[in-house]
């Protein structure tokens, strides 16, 4: 393995003064091999060595220095384990560059004594250390190549650090990376005491949000902390402990202070180990919005697929367009109240669960609809996916049952395959039924409601007796909670005005004030009864695979919906199709990304590819069973991890 010798560039900008109350630090913006960082301003630890000693490892005018811990097990650190390190951690961690080699500290975690090899000179000279400080065990045998020390006064786990040569402390070290997509409101970091900061760092040269990413290399994932290091996104709907809250509306984020509490489903996976990198964008109060036209206050995420000027879906389109794009991402957090990770999940390419409603409470969550309101992922990661969901839901998500369904029912699924994307779901149709030893029927709901029908729908068809309750229930359970308060608030604040709304949110808030206050309850008792209908004649549950079926739909087909199109004016979202079903009866709903379709773009003038979906409906408190589906079906080739950017596969 050759590396070439590289000297660490090192930029240290606004040295902030301690001195007095006013003054507070906030971290460095750090250059290193041409890659930005950021310095967190807490310290995590100390060296003792002394002034000279440290000096001696300082750039002129700049007092951090990169340093890298470095963690050996073996008996003996050699040139070899130098490099092989120097090596894995470059391999495994966006964080580190071999320019944080400037300083290393060696620290033994095997069994005790350890000694160092000669020559080591060699390798200190090629990878630009000039300092080199190891723990006692090595302590005889290092004086020629620099320094050994006593300790640090907390140990650290390996990885990239910057450490102060005039003071000895050290810093936690912070990729930056620009959101080019648009898909975040902000960066964060954790503050020490369980609150965030909004990120007080930029990548210069680029006009969009910067994010910072600690290093990989910090965290161990053990049983308590199966999240540990997972970097995460947070749709920005969610309270966040330190931070704002915007629900994508200016007047509202300008309105209210920094929330005091995090939201339990956050905290849940904060509690796990994740790192939190920042808040993301939300079409308006969580309600469907379309790419640009009803994005009046911030501008639409950009869907990297395709041509890269594509609609991301809505409401979880940060999330959605983030985690398709950014390889430095990990998971993100969206909800789901009429299909707002389902689109998302779809359009821009990646796994995405609504769960069955319940399975973690939605405190310090903005509400569209309780009765319908779900928190759940987008991740390209089929096993981080099941993971996080663990993490997030608890003891409410089990899987219980022995065996997978041994029903397949489809609905609105193509019976030939003459397109690109109609051969995509028939392969995995026929894939799944020979993995499960299925059967596979075609579900047609509306003749099978018709046949069966509960009396209280009286003669009506599913759409004259389920269309208007998904507008009514969102725009009446929303405005009574939420608008009205939002309203009453920033009248006071502002002499009696009312705040911008986008046109989408307004729009459906008037419908749901054009009925009667009644109207709401009598939406909710439709929705129970079809509930009923639906677990009792459509999926049922099961001892044996907990839902005796499952049914699956086509989700995104490959069809371009570009962002650049004038739409007509937005109304109620009235009607039924089958993915209305999850919001209505509680089940859940889950997306696995297939593949990919070619369409001609009428940007690019070229071939680009967009991708095909599938979402698949369980019974009630089946969420398990679905994500250990989709483990074992990416065990067996069938389910695959999409990629980042313009091509999902
Ligand atoms: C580097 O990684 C390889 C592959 O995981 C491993 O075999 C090797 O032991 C690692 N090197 C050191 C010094 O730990
Ligand atoms: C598939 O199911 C049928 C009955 O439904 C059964 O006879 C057969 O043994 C099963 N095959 C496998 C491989 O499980
Ligand atoms: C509920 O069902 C009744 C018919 O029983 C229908 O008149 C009404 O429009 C339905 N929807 C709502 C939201 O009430
Ligand atoms: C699991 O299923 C068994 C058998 O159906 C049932 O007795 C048990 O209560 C279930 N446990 C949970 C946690 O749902």
């Amino acid at each position: 393995m050759a590396f070439s010798v590289v000297r660490a560039a090192l930029v240290a900008l606004t040295w902030t003064a301690y001195a007095t109350a006013l003054v507070s630090p906030a971290g460095h913006t750090v250059v290193v091999n041409g890659i930005t960082y950021y310095a967190a301003p807490e310290p995590v630890s100390i060296i003792s060595a002394t002034a000279d000693q440290l000096k001696s490892a300082a750039t002129t005018g700049v007092d951090l220095i990169p340093l890298t811990v470095m963690e050996d097990k073996s008996s003996s650190f050699t040139t070899a384990v130098f490099r092989s390190l120097a090596g894995n951690y470059t391999a495994s961690d966006d964080v580190f560059n071999i320019g944080f080699l400037q300083a290393v500290y060696l620290k033994h975690s095997g069994t005790a004594p350890a000694t160092v090899k000669y020559p080591l000179g060699a390798a200190l000279t090629e990878y630009g250390t000039k300092l080199f400080m190891s723990a006692r065990a090595y302590q005889s045998s290092v004086q020629a190549q620099g320094y050994s020390i006593t300790g640090w006064r907390t140990e650290l786990p390996a990885g990239p650090y910057f450490m102060s040569t005039s003071t000895g402390e050290v810093y936690q070290a912070y990729r930056l990376y620009s959101d080019v997509q648009g898909a975040f409101t902000e960066g964060l970091k954790p503050n020490t005491d369980g609150t965030f900061s909004v990120l007080s760092a930029s990548v210069s040269g680029v006009q969009s949000v910067t994010i910072g990413v600690p290093s990989k290399l910090y965290y161990t994932k053990t049983a308590a902390k199966p999240l540990a290091g997972v970097r995460v996104g947070i749709k920005d709907i969610y309270d966040i402990a330190g931070v704002k809250t915007s629900c994508g509306n200016r007047a509202y984020f300008d309105l209210y202070p920094a929330r005091s509490k995090t939201a339990t489903a956050v905290q849940n996976l904060i509690d796990a180990g994740a790192v939190i990198v920042g808040k993301m964008k939300t079409s308006q109060f969580a309600n469907g919005e379309s790419a640009t036209s009803d994005w009046v206050d911030y501008h639409c995420p950009f869907n990297p697929r395709g041509d890269g000027y594509q609609d991301p879906s809505s409401s979880s389109s940060g999330p959605g367009a983030g985690i398709a794009a950014y390889e430095w991402l990990d998971l993100t957090l969206g909800s789901d109240t009429g299909g707002s990770i389902r689109g998302p999940s779809g359009v821009n390419g990646c796994y995405g669960n609504r769960p069955s409603t319940g399975l973690v409470s939605l405190d310090n969550t903005m509400p569209l609809s309780p009765d319908m309101d779900t928190a759940g992922f987008l991740v390209r990661d089929p096993l981080l996916w099941h993971t996080a969901a663990k993490a997030m839901y608890k003891e409410n998500i089990n899987s219980n049952f022995t065996t997978f369904p041994s029903k397949i029912l489809t609905s609105g699924f193509p019976t030939s395959a003459t397109t690109e994307a109609s051969t995509i779901l028939l392969d995995f149709l026929s894939k799944l039924t020979t993995f499960l030893n299925a059967t596979t029927s075609a579900l047609d709901v509306n003749a099978l409601w018709a046949s069966t029908r509960p009396a209280e729908a009286a003669g009506n068809s599913i759409s004259q007796f389920m269309g208007t309750v998904y507008p009514i229930l969102i725009s009446q359970q929303q405005y009574r909670l939420f608008t009205l308060p939002f309203y009453s608030d920033y009248a006071a604040a502002h002499d009696g005005r009312r705040p911008f709304i986008n046109p989408v949110p307004l729009t459906r808030w008037a419908y749901g004030q054009s009925f009667p206050a009644t109207a709401e309850q009598q939406a909710l008792a439709n929705k129970t009864v079809f509930t009923e209908w639906w677990n009792s004649n459509v999926v049922l549950e099961s001892e044996e695979s907990c839902s005796e079926s499952i049914l699956l739909y086509p989700g995104a087909a490959g069809n371009p919906n570009y962002r650049n199109t004038y739409r007509t004016a937005p109304g109620a979202p009235t009607g039924f199709s089958i993915g209305r079903v999850s919001n209505f009866a509680g089940v859940p709903d889950i997306v696995y990304p297939l593949g990919q379709a070619s369409y001609r773009s009428t940007i690019t003038l070229k071939t680009e590819f967009l991708p095909v979906t599938v979402d698949i409906v369980a019974a009630k408190g089946c969420d398990g069973m679905l994500f250990e589906l989709a483990a074992a079906l990416n065990k067996a080739g069938i389910l695959k991890t999409p990629k980042t950017g313009s091509e999902t596969f």
